[in-house]
């Protein structure tokens, strides 16, 4: 897919006035650091339309991207900071909760995972409370580049193994990026385009 446009639309934290537009919706959600701005960025082409840091911590609000004029990207807060709480409620901040609870439009979130990384409690929390919300979700996992090819397919693989044998029967469908790179920029907007066309 062409990517023709894309221009922020507003920020919040309120979700009853994220946009009205009745169309289709991806949010990008995972660990503070994760590389959820800078793949946005990666996606439409745009050094900093989504404001990135090397610090934990630098997206703070809902921030709807409109692409092509005709459906949205949200770079949503980083989570994983907290640290003892029961729920995922107080786990992970309300405004963030209620998006997902609310937000009608949206088609699917993307939850990214360092691909270094095994399996997080957080992580594993997070996915299992958007299954029983029925919240259609893709893993992504970032930052490929720091990885040689061999050690990114034995890494991914392990993480999607480890899921099944904890929480899914199946493993949740996945990509592999590099915001620095470029990795897996087709498959991801292949895969909304074909979603958006259904
Ligand atoms: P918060 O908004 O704080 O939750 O973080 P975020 O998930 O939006 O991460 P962000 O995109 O701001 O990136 C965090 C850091 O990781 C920055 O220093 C980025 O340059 C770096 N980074 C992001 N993606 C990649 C990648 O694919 N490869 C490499 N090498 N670094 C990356
Ligand atoms: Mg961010």
């Amino acid at each position: 897919m062409d990517i023709k446009s894309a221009e922020f639309v507003i920020s919040n934290t309120n979700v009853d006035k994220c946009p009205k537009d009745l169309i289709p919706e991806y949010a990008f959600i995972g660990r503070s650091n994760v590389g959820k701005s800078s793949l946005i960025n990666m996606l439409v082409q745009r050094k900093s339309l989504a404001k990135t840091s090397g610090k934990p911590g630098k997206t703070q609000l809902i921030n709807h991207f409109k692409i092509n004029n005709s459906w949205f990207l949200v770079d949503l807060p980083g989570y994983g900071y907290a640290k003892v709480s029961k729920s995922v409620k107080s786990k992970f901040q309300k405004f963030i909760v209620e998006y997902f609870e609310k937000r009608k439009q949206l088609v699917s979130a993307f939850v990214l995972i360092d691909v270094r990384h095994s399996p997080q409690k957080v992580d594993v929390e997070f996915m299992q409370w958007l299954g029983e919300h029925g919240i259609p979700f893709s893993i992504i996992f970032t930052k490929a580049d720091k990885l040689k090819p061999g050690a990114i397919k034995r890494n991914a693989e392990n993480y999607l193994q480890k899921l099944t044998e904890d929480a899914w029967e199946e493993a949740p469908n996945h990509f592999i990026t590099s915001s620095s790179s470029g990795a897996g920029r087709d498959d991801v907007l292949n895969y909304i385009e074909n979603i958006n066309n259904e």
